[in-house]
């Protein structure tokens, strides 16, 4: 704690779903202790501004950069060696993926993730999972590997939970969510105009269309709700009820691959399973 408020870490906070959960949140009585972990701080600071923040919670940014390892180890450290005077108890990965190690206290971690992880195999079409094509040379597809992005991250994250159940069970625990569909955040700020313009005017009417506020109370509920307390491994829907991932995501051997894929590509090579 910090000053008696709980410490949370909220990746991508100054926009879209990562945004609306900040307001969420600051509406708590419970006093919080945000750090909101994000590169660009100008931006962040001007969203903090738009807000009015109750006295109970303090709001600290700090940058982080996820596309840099340099800048995810450097903020990482940062955390770590502010460990004892501010333990870390909710870390929501809602832009992307950290590692992180924590000591005697519980922390829950939050992977914001996507019901579209699910799609390679409910669309038999759709290609599944490649390793052979990380570095896009058999064609890019940006929603492909979005949805991949997501199914590696739940791999990841069943990976991690039962390695965290052997090591750290008291500790920590993990909840993934999706939090539904949300044309309206900046998801698609790369996109062809025409996706643009989809997403913002029309897309928003689709009965199945959420704002960010509703997909921010998945968060919110994966963070702070008592029921899920010292329950870990659990995949949160949009209706906030425990669902399962997909049937790819528990594989022990695709999570094998790909935890071991990522060591590589951290350079965390002691982290490697046989
Ligand atoms: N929108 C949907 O329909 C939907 C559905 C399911 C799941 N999700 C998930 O919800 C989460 C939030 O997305 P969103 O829809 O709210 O989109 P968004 O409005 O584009 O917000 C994404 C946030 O992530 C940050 N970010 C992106 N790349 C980063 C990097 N390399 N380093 C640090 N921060 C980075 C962005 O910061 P900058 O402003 O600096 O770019 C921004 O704050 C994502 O995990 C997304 O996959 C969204």
């Amino acid at each position: 704690m910090s000053q008696g408020r709980k410490v949370i870490v909220l990746t991508g906070a100054n926009s879209g779903l990562g945004y609306e959960t900040l307001k969420l949140l600051i509406q708590h009585s419970t006093p919080y202790h945000f750090i909101l972990a994000v590169r660009n701080i100008p931006a962040t600071e001007k969203a903090v501004l738009a807000l009015t923040i109750p006295p109970q919670h303090k709001i600290e940014i700090s940058k982080l950069d996820l596309s840099s390892f340099t800048s995810i180890k450097s903020f990482a450290q940062g955390l770590l060696t502010r460990d004892s005077t501010l333990p870390l108890n909710i870390l929501i990965l809602n832009a992307a993926t950290i590692k992180s190690t924590f000591n005697s206290f519980i922390s829950r971690i939050i992977f914001v993730n996507s019901s579209l992880h699910k799609q390679s195999e409910e669309h038999k079409n759709f290609e599944s999972l490649d390793v052979k094509n990380l570095n896009d040379s058999k064609g890019y597809d940006g929603l492909l590997f979005y949805r991949h992005s997501k199914l590696v991250q739940m791999l990841f994250f069943n990976q991690l939970n039962k390695l965290l159940e052997r090591e750290e069970k008291e500790k920590v625990s993990l909840i993934a969510i999706e939090p539904g569909f949300m044309p309206q955040t900046d998801l698609s700020r790369e996109s062809a105009i025409y996706i643009k313009l989809l997403m913002k005017y029309i897309l928003p009417l689709a009965p199945f269309a959420r704002t960010p506020e509703q997909g921010g109370t998945v968060i919110v509920y994966a963070s702070t709700s008592p029921e899920l307390e010292k329950q870990s491994g659990l995949y949160i829907n949009k209706c906030c009820k425990v669902d399962k991932a997909s049937e790819d995501s528990y594989k022990e051997d695709l999570q094998k691959t790909w935890w071991n894929i990522s060591c590589d590509l951290t350079g965390l090579l002691e982290k490697k399973l046989l």
